[in-house]
């Protein structure tokens, strides 16, 4: 069975509860109408509910499954904006600025899932992402332990690479230049989601233009500090660096620029020193190479809180609340 049913059969299992805040936007009902035929989780659709069934009408996406709540009028706005001026106390959020973000559909999903309403999130259609993530930073933060969030892809590339051809990309979609302390965050997350999400044992490359000191640069000091610091935050997972694309991933050229390695030449998890680096990364290999590309994964969030490309299809959107449905069962 391959990788997608597998994590779809198991978001059935689980029957978590998926809120998608852009409940009138055609692509996300057509994709309601299918998860909810296919079992693969309950559905919480945000939006006025006349429009969000107008529109389903319209589009002949039988959505009557689904749980439909209008943020602007919901019996929990007070109690979910007391909640908010609690969490944001720091900030000198007034309740009256409380109740007027919950009227956002970005906002109000997320305080769904810290008040136990929801499991998890998926928005991003027509929203960008800094929109989408924003509100998740702010009222359902990071994982205890962990200070930063991360998007990681699930690549599915030729076979003789990763774990049968599956590798995991991060971090591709949040931290445009991430410290060394976060670089070293993004390589245990991006350990947990391949552990969690592809069942693989991760071995994870922090990649760089240099391998083992080939180089002398600031910006691979930042990987080799990066990889010292996972090292020790994960002693038991196998993360070496820095190391170059080739040396992580073709056997010959992992023995040959770092022999001692236990990573070169099999890395499955491939770290990137950059956003830039990550998210051109990991469009090349798509386009290029025709990989299928599944997400981003957002990583190192208390909750699950993805995010979706506006170009995305009907498709990514059902793949992806399987992921976030899988990512609400697991422990991370
Ligand atoms: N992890 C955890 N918390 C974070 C993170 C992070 N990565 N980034 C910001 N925060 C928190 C901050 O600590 C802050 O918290 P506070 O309000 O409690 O103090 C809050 O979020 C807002 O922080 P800002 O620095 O003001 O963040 P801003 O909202 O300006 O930016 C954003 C965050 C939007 C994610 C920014 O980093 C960004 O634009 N990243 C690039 C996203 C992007 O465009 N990706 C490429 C497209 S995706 C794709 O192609 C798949």
């Amino acid at each position: 069975m391959d990788l997608l049913e597998k994590i779809k059969q198991n978001a059935s299992k689980l029957n978590k509860r998926i809120v998608l805040p852009e409940g009138t936007e055609p692509r996300t009902l057509q994709a309601a109408a299918i998860i909810l035929k296919e079992k693969i989780a309950q559905l919480i659709l945000l939006g006025n509910p006349a429009e969000v069934q107008q529109q389903a009408k319209a589009l002949n996406a039988d959505i009557g499954g689904a749980t439909v709540i209008d943020p602007k009028t919901d019996a929990r706005r007070d109690a979910y904006a007391d909640l908010m001026v609690e969490l944001r106390k720091s900030k000198g959020l007034t309740k009256d600025e409380a109740l007027n973000l919950l009227n956002d559909p970005l906002y109000f999903g997320p305080m769904m899932i810290k008040s136990g309403d929801a499991d998890g999130e998926l928005a991003g259609a027509i929203n960008a992402t800094g929109d989408v993530l924003r509100p998740a930073f702010q009222f359902v933060k990071t994982l205890p332990g962990c200070s930063v969030v991360s998007g990681a892809f699930l690549m599915f590339v030729n076979e003789k690479f990763g774990h049968d051809g599956i590798m995991v990309f991060a971090d591709c979609a949040v931290m445009p230049d991430p410290t060394a302390q976060q670089l070293a965050e993004i390589a245990v997350s991006s350990a947990q989601t391949a552990k969690a999400i592809v069942g693989l044992e991760p071995r994870v490359a922090m990649l760089s233009f240099s391998t083992k000191g080939s180089a002398k640069h600031p910006m691979a000091d930042k990987v080799i500090e990066a990889t010292k610091i996972a090292q020790q935050m994960a002693p038991g997972l196998l993360i070496d660096g820095e190391m170059q694309l080739d040396a992580a991933i073709i056997e010959e050229v992992g023995k040959l620029k770092a022999p001692e390695s236990k990573v070169a030449g099999k890395a499955n998890v491939l770290v990137f020193p950059s956003l830039e680096a990550g998210n051109i990364g990991y469009k090349l290999v798509q386009r290029l190479a025709g990989a299928e590309a599944i997400g981003p994964v957002l990583q190192g969030m208390a909750a699950p809180i993805n995010d979706l490309s506006r170009g995305c299809s009907v498709t990514d959107i059902v793949n992806m609340v399987a992921v976030t449905a899988n990512q609400a069962g697991s422990e991370f």
